[in-house]
């Protein structure tokens, strides 16, 4: 088993709330899932029902209050393993202009995952960066330019880059190619299933669009206020989805379907 998520629970402390009485809210809920090499896991939920949460446990960005995340057997919770294991998991977010710092070029974006665990050449460093800007469908020649100079897709491209520089075995798409056109975020669904073969990697991938999901995942869970309503198997077979939040998900996207 690649990843397992066992029990795990994460609250936050409600805005507004003292330090000492503070009353604190449920984002993930007793959530249990696990997700074989090389393969996708799907993750739908109405806004807040704690699916970014549950992603950002996986990378490690937040710890959880109770239960144990498993990566290739070893708990990420103890920092010796979290330490060895934490570039291996990586999450692409939706917006992608502030996961990015402006004033750097896209070489420097791409290059800093790199630099943080490899001595390269300038010249290597470029070829390599190069090879990414590749991989991900852009012209080499971008990497000298800076991130209002590309359009939101190209963007979103160089940030899946830089994961990848990480040499990631695991990635968590949050959202990550639902603010682009229904043209590109095919064309990204295609380049994601690409990725996946070509480098061997498990996807967690989260995101409001059923279609995509069925496209994408293997398996899918449904969230509902910080807990999962369902597990369907094989993401292709939606209509198999029980739950009444899940069937309000569908609805949702046939409605939205049939109003464009
Ligand atoms: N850093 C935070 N501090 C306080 N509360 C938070 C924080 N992050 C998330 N929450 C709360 O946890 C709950 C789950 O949020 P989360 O962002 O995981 O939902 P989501 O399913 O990703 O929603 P969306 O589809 O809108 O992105 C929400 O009620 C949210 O307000
Ligand atoms: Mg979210």
């Amino acid at each position: 088993m690649s990843l397992e998520l066992i029990e795990v629970s994460k609250s936050y402390r409600l805005s507004g709330q003292s330090l000492f009485r503070a009353k604190r809210e449920m984002a993930v809920m007793n959530v249990s899932c696990s997700l074989e090499e090389g393969r996708t896991l799907g993750i739908v939920g109405s806004s807040g029902s704690g699916k970014s949460t549950l992603g950002k446990l996986i990378v490690g960005l937040v710890k959880p209050d109770a239960g144990d995340i498993r990566y290739k057997g070893e708990s990420l919770l103890r920092p010796q393993a979290r330490q060895r294991l934490f570039s291996e998991l990586q999450m692409v977010f939706q917006d992608s202009r502030s996961a990015v710092n402006s004033r750097m070029t896209i070489k420097d974006i791409v290059a800093e995952p790199i630099q943080h665990r490899e001595r390269l050449t300038s010249s290597q460093l470029t070829k390599r960066v190069g090879d990414l800007l590749t991989a991900v469908e852009l012209r080499p020649e971008e990497m000298n330019g800076y991130p209002h100079q590309i359009s939101g897709g190209q963007l979103q491209r160089v940030c899946i880059a830089r994961a990848l520089a990480a040499k990631p075995r695991l990635i968590v798409w949050d959202e990550a190619i639902s603010s682009l056109d229904a043209m590109t975020q095919w064309q990204m669904i295609q380049l994601l299933q690409r990725l996946q073969k070509e480098y061997a990697m498990s996807y967690v991938f989260i995101t409001h669009n059923l279609q995509a999901v069925r496209h994408l995942a293997d398996e899918l869970i449904v969230m509902s206020r910080g807990a999962v309503v369902e597990h369907l198997q094989d993401a292709k077979h939606l209509d198999q989805l029980r739950h009444p939040e899940s069937q309000r998900l569908v609805q949702a996207m046939l409605t939205s379907y049939r109003s464009t």
